[in-house]
């Protein structure tokens, strides 16, 4: 089979599954200002531990976070093992800098990976590729590190190998240690820190052969302005299995530069943060987040939705209540979301398509005065539902119709001529059988 094959067959439950959760949690909780917060502030590693030393999350309990990502219709969650800062939330025997060496005194990865598993969610880990707080990753000079820019560091040498040593350590930690994973989620590369800087392709085949069906994201090569030789026909060893656009939904989707469908999952967060951040009140409104699923659905990619759990292990109340919403929302129509991709038809003027075989379904976002025309089905409908709660709706003949023979008209009410509002104001699907 060709890298492409596999990739295929690898990523099939992904693709079909559409939507999992991202969380993005660390020590950076407690100054609650991001996840970036020791680089932006350029806080040195010593002042920085005392958050270490604080480190309490006594309200974690991630059967609660796995409940709330199950009601809302997820089916896969990627959570940080370890973040820019370096601070492991697993067990790991190469580093004392560790949950488990906190007051916390818990492997909070084995327990999310226990919990999440237990209901039924298939387990993520994101892992940094990038460490600040490791003494043999670049500081000075280096475009990111909090250090970057602090002359006292100019002169310090670091052996760039031995970091190498113990970042492939801790991966083959990973997927050794805690049962099957479902995805490793490298971050990520930049200047000349990708590829065979990283010895992606050795780092690559370790991961292959303990965690066989593993899937792996693109950013081992890929920086944010590109995904990379994924998008070939002959896409490198470490090109990873899906394009990882983040803070976008890409237009059009994604595709090979000949056009064929990649997998990809676009990152978004809840607010403009991953990392919890106290300020940050900026949430998008549930509405929004469930049509910009269908959108990347449309376009046959996935969302992971970010949540930033605070110092406690709590999920912000704005998230949860976000969750929920979409969760009710897709109770109904997660027929439309799940297994589903782009549709043959084009994209049409109030909202958008997915479709899963003969199963076309319409999300209508905008409200319509009269029928609401259906551009590429005419003559080819077996039936039509409204799928939140399967009741029949007709495509209607009326005289005003007649001038736009390609459209079928669906109605929303008795009199086709008249304005209704749309049954659910967020996205009304309806359920197209096909011929
Ligand atoms: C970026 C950021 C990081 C975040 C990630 C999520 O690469 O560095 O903080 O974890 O995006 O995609």
């Amino acid at each position: 089979m060709s890298i492409i094959e596999e990739r295929a067959k690898r990523t099939k439950w992904f693709m079909d599954a559409r939507f999992g959760m991202f969380i993005h949690w660390g020590l950076y909780a407690i100054p609650a200002r991001g996840e970036w917060v020791r680089s932006v502030e350029r806080i040195t590693v010593e002042e920085y531990d005392k958050y270490f030393e604080e480190f309490n999350p006594t309200d974690y309990d991630p059967k609660s976070w796995a409940k709330a990502a199950k009601e809302a219709g997820m089916k896969y969650a990627v959570m940080t093992a370890k973040h820019h800062d370096g601070f492991c939330l697993f067990d790991s025997k190469l580093t004392d800098y560790k949950s488990t060496n906190t007051k916390a005194g818990r492997d909070l990865i084995r327990e999310y990976i226990d919990a999440f598993r237990s209901e039924g969610l298939k387990v993520g880990l994101y892992y940094s590729l990038i460490d600040w707080h490791h003494e043999d990753y670049p500081a000075y000079g280096d475009r990111n590190h909090p250090m970057r820019d602090n002359e006292e560091f100019k002169n310090k040498q670091h052996n760039f190998d031995r970091y190498l040593e113990y970042m492939h350590g801790q991966v083959r930690e990973l997927c050794t240690n805690y049962g099957k994973i479902d995805i490793i989620w490298f971050d990520f590369s930049y200047d000349d820190m990708r590829g065979e800087k990283w010895r992606a392709t050795e780092l690559v085949n370790m991961v292959r052969e303990l965690q066989p069906g593993i899937i792996i994201d693109n950013r081992l090569e890929a920086s944010g302005e590109s995904s990379g030789s994924i998008k070939t026909k002959n896409p490198s060893v470490y090109s990873g299995d899906f394009a990882s656009p983040e803070q976008i939904i890409p237009p059009q989707g994604i595709t090979d530069v000949d056009g064929d469908p990649i997998p990809w999952e676009a990152c978004i967060t809840m607010n403009n943060n991953w990392g919890y951040c106290a300020s940050d009140k900026m949430f998008k409104s549930p509405k929004l987040i469930i049509r910009k699923l269908v959108e990347c659905v449309s376009k046959n990619g996935n969302l992971l939705l970010n949540v930033g759990p605070d110092a406690n292990g709590r999920i912000p109340d704005e998230s949860l209540h976000i969750l929920s919403e979409i969760g009710k929302w897709m109770k109904k129509n997660s027929k439309s979301i799940y297994n589903c991709g782009k549709a043959s038809i084009e994209k049409p003027e109030w909202g958008y398509f997915t479709q899963n075989g003969k199963f076309l379904y319409a999300h209508v976002f905008d409200g319509n005065i009269g029928a609401l025309p259906v551009p590429g089905i005419k003559g080819k409908v077996k039936k039509v539902r409204l799928l939140s709660d399967g009741s029949e709706m007709n495509l209607i003949d009326t005289w005003n119709i007649k001038e736009f023979p390609d459209y079928a008209f669906i109605n929303f009410g008795p009199n086709p001529t008249a304005t209704y509002p749309l049954p659910d104001e967020t996205d009304t699907v309806v359920e197209f059988e096909l011929i």
